[in-house]
């Protein structure tokens, strides 16, 4: 019987009730148990969210660390993950969806001026905003991986210019590709909206800060659903309120949940979400998962390990 450690934080154990049952279509015998349980202990699979990392090196039987997501850095933080573990995250077209409507939600408020018309209907005036027009507008999608490249090829179904950039150059149909950081800067300087879906790795913290701020564009639209640690929040808030950025639609954040004091909250050009742009949906990767474990039980690697060398 196939035991799987499950830890998923801030959720309830329905969540863990729920994956067990969508892998037991696959494995009508797999059990999953709480991570901290002393069940726990004979688990060859681990399907972790932020989980504590000292407890899943104390599994000694794990043969495959599975991220209930798919940024892994939450399994990378501290570095102390023994580094023959291969490390498998989710990759869900679902979740590419996800994303892409999110972003499509904030463009469009930009483009359409949403909230300049929500604060006219507060005092009940009737007026024509200026219109951008978006033929002339530029977008930069920050990392074009398996969710960017999804979310740059909607923006341009939707008649946008985009441009992506990545850690290794690529050639897309449709999508000007860049590369290095000359070109970073380019599009920092060139681009009217940014939108960032990198993963966390030590070239991408703390990438958004005051210097790259300065070099975008006066009234730029900023937006992140990366990782909240690719942003110097205390630069995004002073360039908010400077009007350099005109807009930031944010659902990452250095510390989640977002602690009630951040400033964050209180920048009125600064929208908030709770990490919902891309959940998890137990329906759509169960397969996948499933599909893991059969591949390390059959001592095969699974699809989309991880390279530990670059970090996503
Ligand atoms: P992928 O690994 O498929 O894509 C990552 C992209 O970022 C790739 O294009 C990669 O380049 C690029 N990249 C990585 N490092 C650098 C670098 N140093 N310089 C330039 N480009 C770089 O990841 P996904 O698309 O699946 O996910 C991206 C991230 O989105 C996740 O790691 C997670 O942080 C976040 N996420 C957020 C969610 C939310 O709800 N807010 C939901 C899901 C994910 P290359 O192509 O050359 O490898
Ligand atoms: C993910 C996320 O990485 O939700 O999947 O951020």
């Amino acid at each position: 019987m196939p035991i799987v450690a499950f830890y998923s934080k801030d959720s309830k154990t329905e969540l863990l009730e729920e994956w067990e049952q969508r892998l037991q279509s696959y494995f009508p015998s797999i059990k999953l148990v709480d991570l901290l349980s002393n069940q726990a202990e004979n688990a060859v699979t681990a399907l972790l969210w932020k989980a504590p990392l000292f407890r899943v090196n104390e599994l000694k039987n794990l043969k495959v660390l599975i991220s209930l997501g798919q940024g892994v850095d939450h399994l990378l933080k501290e570095n102390i993950i023994n580094k023959k573990i291969p490390i498998v995250r989710i990759v869900d077209p679902f979740m590419a969806k996800s994303m892409s409507h999110w972003v499509i939600m904030s463009v469009l408020n930009f483009t359409r001026d949403t909230f300049g018309y929500y604060d006219q209907q507060k005092t009940k005036t009737y007026k024509v905003r200026k219109e951008i027009n978006y033929t002339n507008l530029k977008i930069a999608v920050y990392g074009i991986g398996a969710i960017g490249k999804v979310v740059a090829r909607d923006l341009i179904q939707l008649g946008f210019k985009v441009e992506g950039w990545s850690r290794t150059l690529k050639n897309i149909y449709g999508i000007n590709c860049h590369s290095g950081r000359d070109k970073f800067e380019l599009l920092l300087k060139t681009c009217d909206i940014h939108i960032c879906l990198l993963p966390l790795t030590s070239e991408t913290i703390n990438i958004f800060d005051k210097s790259s701020f300065k070099m975008m564009k006066f009234g730029s639209c900023f937006i992140n659903a990366g990782r909240g640690e690719q942003v110097d929040e205390e630069d995004l808030i002073n360039n908010c309120k400077s009007g350099q950025i005109s807009y930031a639609f944010l659902d990452v954040y250095c510390e989640e949940p977002l602690p009630k004091k951040s400033k964050l909250w209180e920048q009125e050009n600064i929208r908030i979400w709770p990490h919902v742009a891309a959940e998890t949906n137990p329906e759509t990767a169960a397969k996948q998962i499933a599909k893991a474990i059969k591949c390390i039980e059959n001592g095969k690697p699974p699809p989309n390990t991880i390279d530990r060398k670059v970090g996503y």
